[in-house]
């Protein structure tokens, strides 16, 4: 194991130059002999299979989620008026690029699985990225899930019983995001396959929807919506009105408008998790980014515009559902119902991507030692094995149908106990927490890392500037980029003090485990780590 680990280390890390393992020197020694980041030699970074088209889905497929369809309320209010919301909108989503292109260049100089993990790893040591994968564990990637669960949630009761049901009890939306929670879990389980699958699927309707809503707009602008069921709804302020009237003048209102704005962009470096599997990552890593970002600005942009053309800002400024509204506005009953799919839809299928990169950076974590080895195994036995489902003999037919749903090596050859783990912690947050608190949460620990990964590139930048870097981004890109999230992330530590202390202490108590599962491992080191299988793990766990 700790041979070819070392040897696939190097070749995934310099997967084109024949030159390779200089530029790996260059980099100072890894932190152990056995670096084998994310624990990938085994299976998944044999494979390289992922092309640009890929990359670019995974990342609209998780950035386009709920954020454009309900964070304006929380974005329009708190900037004040409709030009600085649309300012807001810009800004958020330059920010999310400029953090975007400095991923790429960091995963084009690292270019292994693991995202952030990884980086911080390779710069800062491990101890770094063991507590950014804590973090991402136990905070981040549940927390995230869970404010998306929510909202697939609200829309889908909105859709099916109205709107009553929601004023209601929340118990309903919640119980109805638990469903759809279990819903990915079980088609991620499946196979890796099934689960890409249904992010294509999803990945086109919400294209659908935020076009439909575009259209929409311009038509309604255009014509002032005579044709439309409630024209009395109908705004036709924006016509009048200055835009930037009552623009709020206080810096924390600035700071939570952002915070919402960012929520939608966020998922820009879902692609870095998986570079390791890319064909080509040099050239395809930064085309997806540089690809995706603007697509994506700009249709948040066109999609806001529609909403300030259709609806009084009241009505934007108040509503968790403002599609919904839209959709009524525009169309009556049938519109809303309409969009209410369509959003629920773009949820499922940006939990569904969510969940996928979950299941990875859980499975990953497991196979470090970081948490229980188990996590870190493929299929139904879990023995370390990567033991999985045979398929039975089937007719030509069947065969076909299996095809389009089973992977290579058959069903639940997935990482299935780190699916189950993050199903759990996600359902904790299902059921503790609210979108606003959950977005403001998720804000200040994922900015946190944001930062340090950035802060590492410069870093990495001074410390090793003869590295070979295929994409190099101007430097004022990463300056920008820490400058503006440190500022985030200290307004939320004067504006919400308790929720950033929980933050802080989710981090401190990272501190104690990474003595516990790694800092100890130290003597070891040299001689390389057994894999143990789960019915070991209860002496593993006890060391
Ligand atoms: N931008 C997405 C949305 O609007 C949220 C992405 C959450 N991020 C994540 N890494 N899961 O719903």
């Amino acid at each position: 194991y700790s041979v070819s680990s070392a040897f696939d280390f190097n070749s995934a890390l310099f997967p084109l130059s024949a030159s390779g393992p200089a530029g790996y020197t260059a980099l100072g020694t890894p932190s152990t002999p056995n670096f084998d980041p994310g624990g990938q030699s085994q299976s998944l970074e044999r494979n390289k299979s992922l092309t640009f088209l890929n990359g670019l889905s995974l990342v609209i497929g998780l950035v386009i989620g709920s954020g454009i369809f309900s964070s304006p309320a929380s974005v329009n209010s708190n900037a004040g008026s409709p030009g600085a919301a649309l300012i807001v909108w810009a800004v958020a989503g330059l920010l999310a690029w400029t953090g975007a292109a400095s991923y790429a260049e960091l995963g084009g100089a690292i270019p292994l699985n693991g995202g952030a993990q990884v980086y911080l790893s390779k710069i800062f040591g491990e101890w770094a990225g063991f507590l950014f994968t804590w973090c991402a564990v136990t905070v981040l990637k549940p927390g995230s899930a869970a404010i998306i669960a929510l909202i697939f949630g609200e829309y889908m009761v909105r859709a099916v019983v109205g709107a009553e049901a929601v004023a209601v009890s929340p118990w309903i939306n919640k119980a109805v995001a638990m469903l759809g929670l279990l819903a990915v879990t079980g088609i991620n389980c499946v196979s890796t396959r099934l689960g890409a699958r249904t992010s294509d699927i999803f990945m086109f309707l919400k294209f659908l929807g935020l076009l439909a809503i575009t259209i929409l707009g311009i038509i309604v602008a255009v014509t002032k919506g005579p044709w439309t069921p409630e024209p009395a709804s109908l705004s036709t302020a924006w016509r009048t009105t200055n835009w930037f009237e009552e623009t709020s003048k206080s810096t924390s209102q600035w700071a939570v408008a952002l915070y919402a704005g960012l929520w939608a962009y966020d998922g820009w470096d879902n692609t870095n998790y998986v570079v390791g599997e890319m064909i080509n990552p040099s050239r395809d890593l930064p085309m997806v980014i540089n690809t995706s970002l603007p697509l994506v600005i700009l249709a948040y942009l066109l999609a806001n515009l529609s909403y300030i053309f259709v609806l009084p800002a009241e009505v934007i400024n108040s509503s968790n559902t403002v599609a919904v509204a839209f959709g009524q506005v525009v169309l009556g009953r049938a519109g809303a119902l309409c969009l209410a799919l369509v959003v629920s839809g773009s949820c499922f299928g940006a939990l569904n991507a969510t969940t996928f990169t979950a299941g990875r950076l859980i499975y990953s974590a497991g196979k470090e030692g970081y948490i229980p080895n188990f996590f870190g195994t493929i299929g139904v036995r879990g023995s370390g094995g990567e033991q999985h489902m045979r398929l039975p003999r089937r007719s030509a037919r069947a065969k076909r149908l299996t095809r389009l749903i089973a992977d290579d090596q058959g069903f639940f050859s997935t990482p299935i106990y780190a699916l189950a783990l993050n199903a759990v912690l996600t359902g904790v947050y299902i059921l503790i927490g609210d979108f606003t608190t959950l977005t403001t949460f998720y804000g200040v620990a994922s900015y946190l890392f944001y930062f340090a990964a950035v802060v590492g590139l410069i870093v990495l930048r001074v410390r090793e500037p003869e590295l070979e870097r295929p994409y190099k981004c101007w430097i004022g890109t990463p300056v920008v980029f820490c400058c503006v999230s440190l500022f985030l992330v200290s307004r939320a530590v004067f504006a919400k003090p308790l929720q950033a202390l929980i933050v802080f202490g989710f981090i401190a108590v990272g501190v104690p485990l990474w003595w516990w599962r790694v800092g100890s491992r130290g003597r070891q080191r040299g001689k390389g780590r057994e894999e143990v299988g789960w019915w070991k793990f209860w002496r593993r766990w006890g060391r």
